[in-house]
């Protein structure tokens, strides 16, 4: 796994928009953290619904997850200036979700731009249970 993560930090290198940050947590144990903060069970399927939908409430130029990620989550996406984003589907980049403080200050950010507030933890959890599937 050490040789994976550092293999990926070396091939996407620069052409990546975040930071590589060591992990310190998994897919599983995230949802499950998310779940309990919920107090009910992810539903990957919603999240599924969640990221493909278009929002009102946040910044007009960023509707939805897929206007910088992509419908096709296995493949890379975009910044709004145009730097790619690895895909965030952990079968194409297996870093993904590895680490807790990342996936706050993304999905901190990205509701934010898109829906206008922070996701619940519910919705973070299904999020997870949906994209960590990919
Ligand atoms: C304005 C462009 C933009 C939008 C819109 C956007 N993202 Fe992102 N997202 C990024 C960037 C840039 C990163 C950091 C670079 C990276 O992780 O490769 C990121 C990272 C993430 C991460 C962290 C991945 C990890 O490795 O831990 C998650 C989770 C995520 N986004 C989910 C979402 C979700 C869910 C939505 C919709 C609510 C969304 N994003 C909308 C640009 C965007």
């Amino acid at each position: 796994m050490t040789r994976f993560l550092i293999l990926s930090a070396v091939l996407a290198g620069p052409a990546l928009a975040g930071p590589a940050l060591a992990g310190d947590t998994s897919p599983a144990q995230l949802i499950a953290g998310y779940e309990t903060a919920a107090g009910a069970p992810a539903d990957a399927e919603r999240g599924r619904a969640l990221f493909l939908s278009t929002q009102t409430g946040g910044k007009p130029d960023t509707p939805s997850c897929t206007t910088c990620h992509g419908a096709d989550v296995t493949r890379a996406g975009q910044t709004r200036t145009g730097k790619e984003i690895a895909p965030l589907a952990p079968s194409a980049t297996p870093d993904r979700f590895t680490d807790s403080a990342r996936v706050e200050k993304w999905l901190g950010r990205n509701c934010n731009s898109v829906i206008g507030r922070d996701c619940t933890p519910g919705e973070k959890a299904d999020l997870l249970a949906w994209l960590a599937a990919q």
